[in-house]
């Protein structure tokens, strides 16, 4: 193996981010061929807010000038301030000469001296990936499961029976659509709302509750309008109280807008129980009939422990696609 040198890049900087973006699509072509390519734009943008707000830090190796892999590093402020998440990634055609490793090494030394003491990754579930973990010292605690819909497969009416169904089972809630950002009267109650998404299962991993704040909230929205997408949020509202009660959140992909990304989905547990889950994701596919005809598929993420909102994604006639293995070590 030659000298690998690792730098650091920002969004600034066109000819790495560039890169960058080979790296990883190179990369998921082998390792994951139902994705489509990132696009530069979305990359880009990507890096500069972040999922919300708080950007990644992303890196280069190069061997003699040339590139041979990527990685980056996520250190959140807002909580779980004891854990840095790494990615790592190395151009398929030059694994096994001790890249990743190197890396690895780079990484857990930059999360150290920023004060982290626990490291966590993700990968495919494949046997580079344990493989690659075991000897590094990551141990698998959680494992992410992606799941497709195709809407061409569901049975016509079927959206529609699931959701008079699961409408005549909560009369109590009605259903309220917001496009694109979250309206400032709705702000404080959407930031409680947000919050019910901390009783997803996380397994073993050892992650703090995510806070919710109206900037996080904010930089959520901001940061996924700048990908170009746009933003779908069906919310349940107690009719009675008025309270919140449920939301789910699909981002249409603006460059490819016949591909929809599921987000968040959530009910208050004080809410439970009333087929609200599946009230909401059923709505929400009534409304991207109409609000985006072309959208053909939807892709969703859940931890596989997540039964609750597994069952709801089988009724939709969801499948699985892939699965990520979810990784943490303690850095001493
Ligand atoms: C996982 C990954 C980063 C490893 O990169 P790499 O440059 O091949 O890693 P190294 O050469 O440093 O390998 C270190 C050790 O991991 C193990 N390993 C890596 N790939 C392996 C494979 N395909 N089969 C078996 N063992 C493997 C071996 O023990 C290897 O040591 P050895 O070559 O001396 O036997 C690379 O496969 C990759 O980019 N995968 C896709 C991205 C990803 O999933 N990243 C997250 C990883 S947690």
């Amino acid at each position: 193996m030659g000298d690998v040198h690792i730098h650091a890049f920002t969004a600034d900087d066109a000819d790495d981010v560039r890169a960058s973006l080979e790296v990883h699509n190179a990369a998921a072509a082998v390792d994951a061929p139902w994705r489509w390519p990132e696009l530069l734009a979305s990359y880009t943008a990507l890096l500069r807010h972040g999922w919300d707000g708080e950007p990644e830090r992303p890196f280069l190796a190069t061997v003699g000038g040339r590139v041979v892999g990527a990685a980056s590093l996520e250190l959140t402020e807002r909580d779980n301030t004891h854990l840095a998440w790494l990615g790592l990634t190395v151009l398929p055609e030059c694994r096994r000469r001790g890249y990743g490793t190197a890396l690895f090494e780079a990484m857990a030394a930059e999360a150290a001296r920023s004060g982290r003491r626990s490291l966590g990754a993700d990968g495919w579930d494949n046997e580079a990936v344990t493989a690659f973990a075991r000897k590094v010292g990551l141990e698998c605690r959680s494992q992410e499961v992606q799941r497709r819909q195709h809407l061409a497969e569901l049975e016509p009416g079927r959206v529609q029976r699931l959701y008079d169904e699961a409408a005549a089972a909560s009369p109590d809630y009605e259903l309220v659509r917001v496009a694109g950002r979250t309206p400032a009267a709705m702000v404080g109650a959407m930031v409680e709302l947000v919050r019910a998404i901390n009783d997803a299962p996380t397994d073993e991993l050892d992650v703090e509750d995510e806070v919710s704040t109206p900037e996080r909230l904010a930089a959520y929205e901001e940061g996924m309008l700048a990908r170009g997408g746009r933003l779908y949020r069906l919310v349940a509202r107690h009719r009675k109280t008025g309270d919140l009660a449920g939301h789910t959140v699909v981002l249409v992909d603006g460059a490819r807008p016949e591909v929809g990304h599921q987000h968040d989905t959530a009910v208050e547990r004080a809410h439970r129980g009333h087929r609200l889950g599946l009230r909401l994701k059923a709505g929400m596919l009534l409304w991207l009939a109409r609000a985006e005809p072309q959208v053909r598929l939807l892709d969703t993420w859940n931890a596989a422990s997540n039964d609750h909102m597994i069952s709801v994604n089988d009724a939709l006639g969801y499948r699985v696609v892939g699965r990520k293995l979810q990784f943490q070590k303690a850095l001493v």
